[in-house]
This record gives C-alpha cells, sequence and structure tokens, in this order.
C-alpha cells in the first residue's frame, strides 16, 4: 500500500526498536529512500573518510557524533536529487539542534516534517535483538556495555525530543514490538490519518 509521494516522516526510538527495518520497508512502499545518519557514518567509517575518523571512537563508544558535523551531513544528503519528493529519516534528529536544524533545512526546501513516528519497546527486548544481531552485523558498537550506554544515551538525549513533536501534534507512537509485519501495519495505519 503507498502512504504517498512527497511524505518527510522522521522515525525515532531506542537503539534495537526497528527504526532501520521500518524505515526501509517504508520506502519501498512509498517510494522515497530511507536514509540512516547511522548508515552515513558507518560508510564513512569504512571509507576512512575524515569524517569516519572523527565518527568512529565516537561511536564505538555509543556516543553522538557533534551536531555541527551531523547536521552538515544532513544537509548535504537532503540536497540530493533523491530526496527532493520526500524523505524517511531513521536516526535524525536526536538533539535539540538537530530539531532546530532540520526544520531549517525542510523549510528551504519549502516543506515541513509531516510526521513522527516513535517504535517504542522496553529495555531488555532491545538488548536481546541487538545481542542476537551482533553475532551477524560485526556492528562494533553491539556490545551488552556499549548497547546499555547508547539506550542511555537515547534517554537523556532524545527522549526529550518527543515532546517538542508531540506538541506539535505530529508524534506518532507505535508498540515495536511486534513481528516486523505487525509493526509496520500498525505504522502505516498511524500514517495514514498523517499524510496525504
Ligand atoms: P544508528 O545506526 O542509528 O543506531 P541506533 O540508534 O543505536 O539504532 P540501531 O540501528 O541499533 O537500531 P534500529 O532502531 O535502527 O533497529 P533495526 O531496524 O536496526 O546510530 C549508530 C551511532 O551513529 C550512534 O550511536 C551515534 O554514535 C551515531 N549517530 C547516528 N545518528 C546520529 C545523530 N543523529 N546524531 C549524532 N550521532 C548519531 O533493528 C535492530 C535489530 O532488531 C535488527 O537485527 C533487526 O533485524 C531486528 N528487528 C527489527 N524489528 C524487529 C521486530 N519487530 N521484531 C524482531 N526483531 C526486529
Ligand atoms: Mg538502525
Amino acid at each position: 500500500m503507498k502512504v504517498s509521494t512527497g511524505v518527510r516522516i522522521v522515525f525515532m526510538g531506542p537503539p534495537g526498536a526497528g527504526k532501520g527495518t521500518q524505515a526501509a520497508l517504508l520506502a519501498r512502499s512509498t517510494g522515497v529512500p530511507a536514509i540512516s545518519t547511522g548508515d552515513l557514518f558507518r560508510s564513512h567509517v569504512s571509507r576512512r573518510t575524515p569524517l569516519g575518523l572523527q565518527a568512529q571512537e565516537l561511536m564505538d563508544a555509543g556516543e553522538y557524533v557533534p551536531d555541527t558535523v551531523t547536521n552538515e551531513m544532513v544537509r548535504e544528503r537532503l540536497g540530493l536529487p533523491d530526496a527532493h519528493d520526500g524523505f524517511l529519516l531513521d536516526g535524525y534528529p536526536r538533539t535539540v539542534a538537530q530539531v532546530t536544524e532540520l526544520d531549517a533545512i525542510v523549510d528551504s526546501l519549502g516543506h515541513q516534517v509531516d510526521a513522527v513516528v516513535c517504535l517504542d519497546a522496553g529495555v531488555e527486548h532491545l538488548l536481546q535483538r541487538l545481542l542476537l544481531r551482533a553475532e551477524a552485523s560485526g556492528r562494533t558498537d553491539d556490545t551488552e556495555d556499549v548497547i546499555r550506554h547508547r539506550l542511555t544515551v537515547y534517554t537523556q538525549q532524545t527522549e526529550p525530543l518527543l515532546a517538542i513533536y508531540h506538541q506539535r501534534g505530529i508524534l506518532h507512537r507505535v508498540d515495536g514490538l511486534g513481528s516486523v509485519c505487525d509493526v509496520a501495519g500498525q505504522v502505516m495505519a498511524a500514517l495514514r490519518g498523517a499524510v496525504n
């Protein structure tokens, strides 16, 4: 099913909640790109770019990359032609400064953020999912200590942003604990009323 083209949606939620999984599924049905800041950073790390060298240590420790670096990378990415008719952001914004920057970017493009989907799940479920992924993914931040730290950083720095989007009336909370398919259905149901 199609939501529509021209949608600008943000996926939020703690590490392991399914942001990347659900954004990729929705990208397929809407035709707009899913853009993961984590994936962008990992691409820089694997290519050993200056940005990657700067980000690697922070990512491995489960800390956020500085706003100035992240914002510049996102501004550049959202300026590419494939994002012209919409995008699904996975893992951005994560700080108040990033919310402000995203507002400025979409405003300069003549648009607005249509909806924010927050995937909710409890800590122990998230930990189990990510430890399972660690066996296959090779992600260097998928160790128990670092996962727990990422969860703390999320709670302290990113969870408070939900109030901003709630106040704007565009926040949709979805239970991230069902099967991938169930969660996708709930995301679609939440967005059906939110975007044309
Ligand atoms: P990022 O890559 O975004 O990592 P994260 O937020 O920790 O989230 P994950 O990718 O681990 O989880 P997810 O919610 O995407 O879930 P997924 O679909 O993969 O960021 C990594 C790092 O980059 C950050 O720590 C930071 O250093 C830096 N960074 C990124 N953005 C930044 C920003 N804006 N500012 C500053 N720094 C930034 O699913 C997880 C697992 O669960 C998978 O194995 C999946 O198959 C499985 N799964 C998914 N859904 C289900 C389901 N419903 N049931 C069962 N299993 C499921
Ligand atoms: Mg992800």
